[in-house]
């Protein structure tokens, strides 16, 4: 069982400027809610209340007035950590080693959204690490890994030059208290970034790392094309009501709180 959750959604997300200019790439809209309440209601649905969300420096009082308080009726617990700057995926477990205090820890990327539920795999979870896989048409721009013909993972390479499998590995992960003490030996890529694929294969080389499928829609809303598209899948296939009712809950009542104080400065 897994109840330590970690949000990433820092970084300068340049491939969106201008609209990046003025906030967070997580806090853009995904239709009718900022992108960021995926990746908070996909950790939620799967029973996790203790959340820590990074933020980059410039956003944080952002983040702040959206989420400070939204859900302090509703048990769950969310803390904030500054990423000053942004060093790679896996920073978040250096970043959040306090938070994680010896415990299993489930990381999401904050532009990661979800159909599917991890739910099962979170309540079952004991040691090593859970990634999973996903068939996509686009591998080379993400992390890929390889199975062998008895689907075991054998492989897994950042944005592989050379093809060598479909199946991509989404912005969703688990793993054992370990992985703060991984996280801290990885150097560098070439790309200048502590990468999430390292520890994956550092899991891997030791026997310690799962790996399944997941369903449904996967969409990283890191793009302006990609962004647009999330939010007509988003409307068509109608992932809005996909939230848990907490989450929706929390949303509307922070809504009617707005509407009041509106009111107020109108009166
Ligand atoms: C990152 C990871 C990659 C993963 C992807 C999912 O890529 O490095 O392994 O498949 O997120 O969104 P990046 O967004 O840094 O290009």
């Amino acid at each position: 069982m897994v109840k330590k959750g970690i949000i990433l959604a820092g970084g300068t997300a340049t491939r969106l400027f201008p609209l990046t200019a003025t906030t967070s790439k997580q806090l853009l809209p995904v239709y009718d809610r900022q992108m960021i309440f995926y990746p908070l209601n996909t950790l939620i649905k799967a029973g996790i209340r203790d959340i820590l969300v990074i933020v980059s420096p410039e956003h944080s009082g952002q983040f702040l007035n959206l989420l400070g308080s939204i859900f302090k009726s509703y048990g769950v617990h969310l803390y904030f950590e500054v990423q000053k700057v942004p060093r790679g995926l896996a920073e978040a477990f250096i970043l959040g080693e306090n938070f994680i205090d010896n415990n299993s820890v489930a990381l999401i990327l904050g532009d990661n959204i979800f159909e599917d539920d991890f739910a099962k795999a979170v309540k079952s979870f004991k040691s090593g690490g859970q990634i999973f896989a996903k068939k996509v048409a686009d591998p080379e721009r993400l992390g890929v890994v390889k199975f062998d013909s008895q689907k075991r993972a054998v492989q897994i390479v950042e944005k592989p030059k050379e093809w060598i499998s479909d199946y991509a590995v989404p912005g969703f992960y688990i793993y054992d208290k370990n992985v703060v003490a991984i996280a801290k030996k990885i150097k560098p890529s070439d790309r200048g970034e502590i990468e999430i694929t390292a520890v994956n294969n550092e899991y891997l080389k030791n026997g310690k790392l799962k790996v399944g499928l997941i369903k449904g829609e996967w969409l990283d809303a890191g793009t302006f094309d990609s962004l647009l598209e999330a939010g007509y899948i988003v409307k068509t296939k109608k992932l809005y009501k996909n939230f848990h009712p907490l989450v929706d809950k929390a949303i509307a009542d922070f809504n009617e709180e707005l509407k009041g104080i509106c009111k107020k400065k109108l009166f």
